[in-house]
């Protein structure tokens, strides 16, 4: 695409940036989103990786988004392990399926491998990642903190060979445990938008309870 532009985030992106995660989330999930809200809490947070916050922008226009996190993993013979975490990644519904949110992935992934970070570690959605390379945290023996493995825990490696033997427990950032309520309060600051229940929210709620066994 010959107009898109990936760039850093810059202040005067912010609300742009907010507005256009509210769009692409919208009713996805469950009736409305939080991942607006995220985006603002984000950038005061200490996980937050500012390098790696950028934007696309068309003909100077901001319709797709890509925001890092710290999180880390520990083995179970005790080594502690620091990988990066992406979340949210958006782009406006106008411009979806176009190759905007694979040229974020794409620009945030070589720069990660030439800082030798050695995994990206994330919850998603894997029909969005696995084209990506993503696989299921299970393939590599990376669980959650409670041991198990969800369909969503998903794991890029960046160096080759990285995770060999061991068993590893993979912990994300605090910034994703909010409160609703302040979700509410946020959401007030935007156009009014209605809330419906989509079929994509069972889909939703069927992913975030499958686990693969160990
Ligand atoms: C998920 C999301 C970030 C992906 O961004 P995107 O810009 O739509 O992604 P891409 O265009 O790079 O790839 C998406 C699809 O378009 C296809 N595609 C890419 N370029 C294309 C092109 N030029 N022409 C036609 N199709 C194309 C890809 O093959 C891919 O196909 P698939 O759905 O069968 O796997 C975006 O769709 C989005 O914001 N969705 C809503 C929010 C969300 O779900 N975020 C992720 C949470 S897990």
């Amino acid at each position: 695409m010959k107009n898109l532009k990936i760039r850093l985030e810059t202040e005067s992106d912010y609300h742009h940036v907010e507005e256009l995660t509210r769009e692409a989330f919208w009713n996805l999930y469950f009736p409305g989103c939080d991942e607006h809200y995220l985006c603002h809490i984000l950038r005061d947070h200490k996980d937050f990786i500012k390098e790696l916050d950028y934007v696309a922008e068309i003909d100077g226009r901001v319709i797709g988004s890509i925001m890092y996190t710290h999180s880390f993993l520990l083995s179970d013979d005790g080594e502690k392990v620091p990988t990066v975490s992406f979340g949210p990644i958006g782009v406006h519904p106008d411009f979806q399926r176009i190759g905007i949110g694979t040229a974020l992935i794409e620009k945030t992934t070589t720069l990660l491998k030439q800082k030798g970070v050695p995994a990206i570690v994330i919850y998603g959605d894997p029909h969005n990642y696995c084209k990506h390379g993503f696989k299921n945290g299970l393939d590599y023996q990376v669980s959650n903190m409670e041991g198990e493995y969800p369909l969503g825990l998903l794991v890029l490696e960046l160096q080759p060979g990285f995770f060999g033997k061991k068993k590893w427990k993979a912990k994300q950032s605090s910034v994703f445990e909010f409160n609703p309520q302040e979700v509410i309060e946020f959401d007030k600051q935007f156009p009014e938008k209605e809330k419906k229940h989509l079929y994509s929210q069972e889909l939703f709620k069927m992913n975030i309870r499958a686990f693969l066994k160990g």
